[in-house]
C-alpha cells in the first residue's frame, strides 16, 4: 500500500527553523517561521498566560469534552474584540462563532463548511499570500484563483490591479482578504482603500473571507479590526478566520475561530449548526487549554491589562526594529531605497531579493528566510543586526 509514495520536500516555511536548529554557524540568524522573538531570540510565554495558566491547573476539574463551538465566554470575548463591544451586528445576533484549532483549523474549517453547503465556490485569494493558503484552501476542494495585490517594483499594494481583477467576483464567490499584517508583504489597505473592495463587494455580492492572525501586532487591537468592522457593518455577509497564535503567543496550543456573519439571526443560527457539523466530521469537538487562557485572561481586568501591555511591547518593538533596519541598510550604502519596509506592518516584509540571493543568504551566511524573501522582522535584535545589514548588502 505505501511502496509507491515518494516523500515531499519540506515545508517551505516550516522547514526553515529545522534547517536553523541543524546549522552550526554561531553567527546564525532565524527570520523564517512567523512567530514573535523577544530581544534574546525566544519566543517567550506572556506572563498573563503563565498565571491564566497555574489558575487552570487548580481550577479545572474535569477533562470531559467541551462544547462543540467552544466555551461560552471564550466566544463571547471573540466576537468583542474582533468586532467591539457595541458592533449593530452584535446586537442584531447576526454572528456565529465557533472555536477551531489554530488559524489554519479555522481556516480549513471555514472552507471544509462552505464545501459542504456549496461544493466547489470559488475563493480569490492575493497573490502573493501565506505560502499555505493554497495549499490549505484547495485541498479542501475550494476552487482558487488568484489576484494581484503587491507590486515588486514600488514595494507596494497594487489596488489598481486588485480591483481590475476582483471586477470578475461574483455573488457565491468569496474573496481572501488578511484582515491586517499582510502576511508575506507587510503592505495593508488603508482605509479608503478597505472602503473601495467593501464597495465593490457590496456592488458585485461576493462575499469576503477575512483572515486575520496578526490583530494587536500592526496599530493596535481596534485599529488593525478596521477592515473587518467596516465590511460587518456595511455588507449582509461576511467570513472571518482568526487566530491566537501570535498575539497571545499561543502557537502550540492551537486556538483560533471561525466567526460567520449572516443576513439574519435565523441564518446565523444555521450556520452555526453547519460549522460545529462540520468540525464533528474533521476532529469532532475543539482542544480546550489555549481557549481556557485566552477566556480566563479577557474575564478579569488585571489580566487583560497586562497581557494587552505586553502585547503593546511586542508591537513597538516590532515597529523600533523595522526602523532599525531600514537604517542599518542605508549605513551600509547599499544602492537601494528600503525605507518602505518602515511603513509595513506586522512581522513580515519582503526584501526583494532573488530566489539565488535568498539562497546565498542562506548558504553562505547562515541567515534563513523564505525564498520569496520574506522575512520575520522580530527575529532580528541588536546582536544581529550589524551582521545582518553587511550580510545584505554584500548578497546584492
Ligand atoms: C508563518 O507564516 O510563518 C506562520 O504563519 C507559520 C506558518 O504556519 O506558516
Amino acid at each position: 500500500m505505501f511502496d509507491a509514495i515518494e516523500a515531499r520536500p519540506a515545508d517551505p516555511i516550516l522547514g526553515l527553523s529545522a534547517a536553523y536548529k541543524k546549522d552550526k554557524n554561531p553567527n546564525k540568524v532565524d527570520l523564517g517561521v512567523g512567530v514573535y522573538k523577544d530581544e534574546s531570540g525566544n519566543c517567550p510565554v506572556m506572563s498573563a498566560v503563565k498565571k491564566a495558566e497555574s489558575l487552570k491547573l487548580t481550577e479545572e476539574d474535569s477533562k470531559a469534552y467541551i462544547a462543540q463551538a467552544g466555551p461560552e465566554s471564550y466566544i463571547k470575548h471573540t466576537r468583542e474584540l474582533l468586532l467591539g463591544n457595541a458592533h449593530p451586528v452584535l446586537r442584531e445576533g447576526r454572528v456565529s462563532c465557533v472555536l477551531a484549532p489554530g488559524g489554519s483549523g479555522s481556516l480549513r474549517l471555514a472552507a471544509e463548511f462552505i464545501n459542504n453547503n456549496a461544493p466547489g465556490s470559488t475563493i480569490y485569494v492575493s497573490d502573493p499570500s501565506w505560502a499555505n493558503h493554497v495549499p490549505l484552501l484547495s485541498s479542501a476542494g475550494l476552487n482558487l484563483e488568484l489576484y494581484p495585490y503587491y507590486d515588486y517594483a514600488s514595494h507596494s499594494l497594487d489596488l489598481d490591479a486588485m480591483m481590475a481583477s476582483l471586477q470578475q467576483a461574483k455573488k457565491g464567490d468569496m474573496v481572501l482578504l488578511h484582515g491586517c499584517c499582510h502576511n508575506p508583504c507587510g503592505a495593508d489597505l488603508n482605509h479608503n482603500q478597505w472602503q473601495a473592495v467593501t464597495e465593490l463587494a457590496l456592488a458585485n455580492g461576493f462575499t469576503p473571507f477575512i483572515d486575520i492572525a496578526y490583530q494587536g501586532l500592526g496599530d493596535g487591537l481596534d485599529e488593525d479590526a478596521y477592515g473587518l468592522r467596516l465590511m460587518a457593518e456595511k455588507l449582509p455577509e461576511l467570513i472571518i478566520c482568526s487566530s491566537y497564535s501570535k498575539n497571545f503567543g499561543l502557537y502550540r496550543d492551537r486556538v483560533g475561530s471561525v466567526t460567520i456573519i449572516t443576513e439574519n439571526s435565523e441564518s446565523c443560527v444555521a450556520v452555526g449548526s453547519q460549522v460545529v457539523a462540520t468540525a464533528r466530521e474533521i476532529y469532532s469537538v475543539p482542544p480546550a487549554h489555549g481557549a481556557f487562557l485566552v477566556a480566563t485572561i479577557l474575564d478579569d481586568p488585571e489580566l487583560t491589562t497586562e497581557w494587552n501591555d505586553e502585547l503593546t511591547e511586542m508591537r513597538d518593538r516590532i515597529n523600533g526594529l523595522r526602523k532599525m533596519l531600514v537604517q542599518k541598510l542605508q549605513e551600509t550604502g547599499v544602492d537601494k531605497d528600503y525605507s518602505f519596509i518602515q511603513n509595513e506592518k506586522g512581522l513580515f516584509s519582503f526584501l526583494g531579493l532573488s530566489k539565488a540571493q535568498v539562497e546565498s543568504l542562506i548558504n553562505d551566511y547562515s541567515i534563513y528566510l523564505v525564498n520569496s524573501s520574506r522575512v520575520n522582522v522580530a527575529g532580528i535584535n541588536n546582536a544581529n543586526i550589524d551582521y545582518l545589514a553587511d550580510s545584505i548588502a554584500k548578497v546584492l
